[in-house]
């Protein structure tokens, strides 16, 4: 297993470039299931999260090619519509599959996913999607099994604007016979670039981007070649990054419309941030000023960057208040940064965070993936040497970050344990 050792204050400074984001490329490389044929996808981050889909997509028959960014998939031979254990417990965005498998298969056997490193995330509003178009659902041996002879178009209200959920029953309603209308849709960027690749493939969905998705079912759809949105999250932990040691950094090819609530918190906590329409520059002024942050689903602030948000309140001048409202149990990184000699305190979804000059580098270990990007972020402000460890996190989720921090100043490497 490997690790990374950080030895921390150094100043960062220069360009550094995002890459496509993650939690649009995985929906994405499901959808092509829904239409048999070859597509290019560019701009993919090369990521265990992305070889896993792969994974997940050649077990259900299709083929693929992936180099330099740019994913190659052969959906013709398609015809296995399940998902196995296995790879839904490492990966929950797996679960993506229940809707475009029933859609374009009738039929569907997906793991359940079970519990999370923070906590329980159930799957019911995407149970219930399918169930409103038509599926029947049967729950065996730890799988969900869908069946429907094709679905149809539903009236589906969530009670909450999951991004999951809403992009599963986009995926299964582009294919089913009549209008299905989605209200309270999740509105975050990674959903709208899944219904711009399927409205490219021929899909009907208006109201993209809104909370009110309307899809109108087609019979046939088509592969096409498509281009993944930046990864806005990878972009906020560089932005913070720039706020904790950084000097002047900028961030190309980012989309700085993804990134409003984050950049005016951290233009609120004291740091200079210009942008043009594809990059962010972030200028250090002077000391971090506290700031209290909530989590909101978009256009909040994402709690994708929760954690690192925290990492950066560490180090400020004086109280914070964050809370969580999309995931209650999200802190698993709290234990850590206390690692660190950060102060916080928790209660329920709230945590207080007392900044303190500076931190202390320490043996950590990574809990999941956003959880890992604050123990880097704390690594690289504190003094001295930290060494996180299962790193394999961190590697799901951000592509080559060691060399991209590397190329900005900061003494960081890989090690094997
Ligand atoms: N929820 C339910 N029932 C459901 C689905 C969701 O109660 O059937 C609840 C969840 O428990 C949570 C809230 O709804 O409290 C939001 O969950 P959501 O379904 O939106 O999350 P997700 O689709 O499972 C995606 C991202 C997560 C990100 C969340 C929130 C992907 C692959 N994952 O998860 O990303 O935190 O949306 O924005 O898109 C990450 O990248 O590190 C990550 C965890």
């Amino acid at each position: 297993m490997d690790k990374l050792v950080i030895n921390g204050q150094k100043i960062l400074n220069g360009i550094v470039e995002i890459s496509g984001a993650k939690n649009a490329v995985l929906p994405v490389m499901v959808a092509t299931l829904l239409a048999p044929g070859k597509y290019r996808i560019s701009r993919v981050p090369d990521l265990r999260d992305t070889h896993t889909m792969l994974r997940l997509l050649e077990m259900i028959g299709a083929t693929s090619s992936f180099e330099n960014n740019e994913l190659l998939i052969d959906t013709t031979k398609a015809s296995n519509p399940e998902a196995p254990y296995d790879l839904v417990k490492t990966m929950r965005a797996s679960f993506y599959v229940l809707g475009p498998l029933t859609a374009r298969f009738g039929y569907a056997k997906v793991s359940l996913p079970g519990g999370c490193a923070w906590g329980p995330r159930p799957v019911n509003f995407h149970i219930s999607a399918l169930e409103a178009m038509g599926a029947e659902i049967e729950l065996d041996e730890g799988y969900v099994i869908a069946t429907a002879d094709r679905l149809k178009g539903a009236k589906i209200t969530f009670d909450f604007p999951s991004v999951g959920a809403t992009g599963n029953a986009v995926m299964a309603a582009v294919l089913a016979d009549g209008e299905t209308v989605i209200q309270n849709a999740a509105c975050e960027p990674e959903i709208s670039c899944l219904c711009d690749f399927l409205n490219a493939m021929g899909a009907q969905i208006s109201g993209i981007g809104s909370e009110k998705l309307t899809i109108e079912g087609v019979d046939q759809l088509n592969p096409v070649d498509f281009e993944i949105i930046p990864d806005r999250i990878e972009a906020a932990t560089f932005l913070i990054a720039g706020a904790m040691v950084g000097d002047s950094i900028t961030l190309k090819g980012a989309n700085p419309d993804h990134l409003t609530a984050v950049i005016e918190k951290l233009q609120e906590s004291g740091q200079e941030i210009t942008t043009t329409d594809d990059s962010v520059l972030i200028n250090k002024l002077g000391p971090i000023k506290s700031i209290d942050m909530t989590t909101a689903v978009y256009p909040g602030f994402p709690t994708d960057v929760q954690a690192q948000w925290m990492a950066l309140m560490t180090v400020s001048d004086g109280t914070s208040i964050i809370t969580d409202t999309v995931y209650h149990d999200r802190f698993t990184h709290v234990s850590e940064l206390s690692r660190f000699g950060a102060w916080i305190t928790m209660k329920d979804n709230v945590a207080v965070v007392s900044g303190r000059k500076t931190l202390k580098g320490a043996p950590v270990m990574s809990t999941d993936i956003r959880a890992s990007a604050s123990l880097i972020l704390a690594g690289l402000v504190a003094q001295d040497r930290t060494d996180i460890s299962r790193i394999y996190h961190i590697d799901r989720g951000y592509e080559r970050i060691e060399e991209k921090l590397r190329g900005l100043g900061a003494d960081i490497r890989r090690e094997s344990e």
